[in-house]
């Protein structure tokens, strides 16, 4: 696999291979069964996937055993060349079916309004992700070429990168959980607490599981666990698609990473553009 430079869709700026399969992601039929699992990228989304697949899987208990997270919970706007499309895989399920999207809220197919699907969103905060994303685009080939990490943190401030701008992602969909069934969380809070935040998402789903059971979900779902699982860490996909020897998919799973990765400089422009978009204050974040 080669890397291939983004593409706007709808104004958004989109994976090249992505974008050649939109058509089938505008016209993907959602069921009123499906539960969506809605982030920005680097926000935690497989940590989610995985989270809500146990709860799914507890009256199931071989069924996280099956499958890579990647099959478990197919990604909706996939799509890379010789491989099954996320719509395509997303077809073949057999509902309830749990769907992965990093889509801004306004891109998010109709089908998924029309059938009342419910979201799980999560946040995490803008300068962790912005790290976590850059060594993501290295890694993971399908991706435009990352440029330096100055470059990168550029593109990202201004909506540049693959999904647009983090602040608008947040914000639309903090602001759609006001009028629809989404359960905003927060991977900060995830990190805190994990068994406080399962419990909200297993209420969530309209289920109801001992403690002893969320304990365990939470032991399975630690950063160590994920890391050391196959069928979480990323690992079963060929190193021409992501090389973990570049940087592993699950890298270190932190709050504050990027104190590590930011000079001064480039913390003062940032805060400047976070200040901008973010100070309206509706949402706030612990980084
Ligand atoms: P870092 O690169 O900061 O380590 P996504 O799944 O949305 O792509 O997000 C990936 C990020 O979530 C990575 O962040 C990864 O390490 C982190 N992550 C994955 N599983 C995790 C877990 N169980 N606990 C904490 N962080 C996790």
């Amino acid at each position: 696999m080669s890397r291939q430079p983004a593409k706007l869709v709808r104004g958004m700026p989109l994976l090249g291979p992505f974008a050649a399969n939109w058509e089938n992601v505008e016209k993907f039929q959602a069921r009123p069964d499906d539960l969506l699992i809605a982030t920005y990228p680097k926000s935690g989304t497989t940590w989610m996937s995985e989270i809500v697949d146990q709860i799914v899987a507890v009256s199931n208990s071989e069924r996280c055993k099956t499958a890579a997270i990647y099959e478990r919970v197919p990604f909706l706007e996939y799509a890379v060349p010789d491989m099954p499309s996320g719509t395509q895989a997303l077809d073949q399920r057999a509902s309830p079916r749990l769907i992965k999207t990093h889509l801004p809220v306004e891109l998010l197919p109709k089908s998924f309004w029309d059938n009342k699907v419910k979201v799980i969103y999560v946040a995490r905060n803008a300068k962790d992700v912005a790290v976590s994303y850059y060594h993501f685009y290295r890694m993971a080939i399908v991706h435009p070429e990352p440029g330096t990490w100055d470059e990168f943190l550029d593109s990202y401030i201004n909506g540049k990168v693959c999904f647009g701008s983090w602040s608008a992602h947040v914000k639309g969909w903090w602001q759609k959980a006001k009028e629809w069934d989404v359960l905003y969380l927060f991977y900060e809070d995830m990190l805190e607490d994990p068994t406080r935040e399962i419990r909200k998402v297993v209420k969530f789903m309209g289920k109801d599981l001992p403690e002893e059971t969320v304990e365990k979900i939470a032991s399975q779902t630690s950063f160590k666990a994920m890391k050391q699982n196959e069928l979480s860490n990323y690992s079963m996909v060929p190193s021409s698609v992501m090389d973990h020897s570049i940087s592993p998919f699950m890298r270190k799973g932190v709050c504050g990473d990027w104190k590590n990765q930011f000079t001064v400089a480039q913390n003062e422009k940032f805060d400047e553009y976070y200040q901008r978009e973010m100070s309206d204050g509706a949402l706030s974040f612990r980084s």
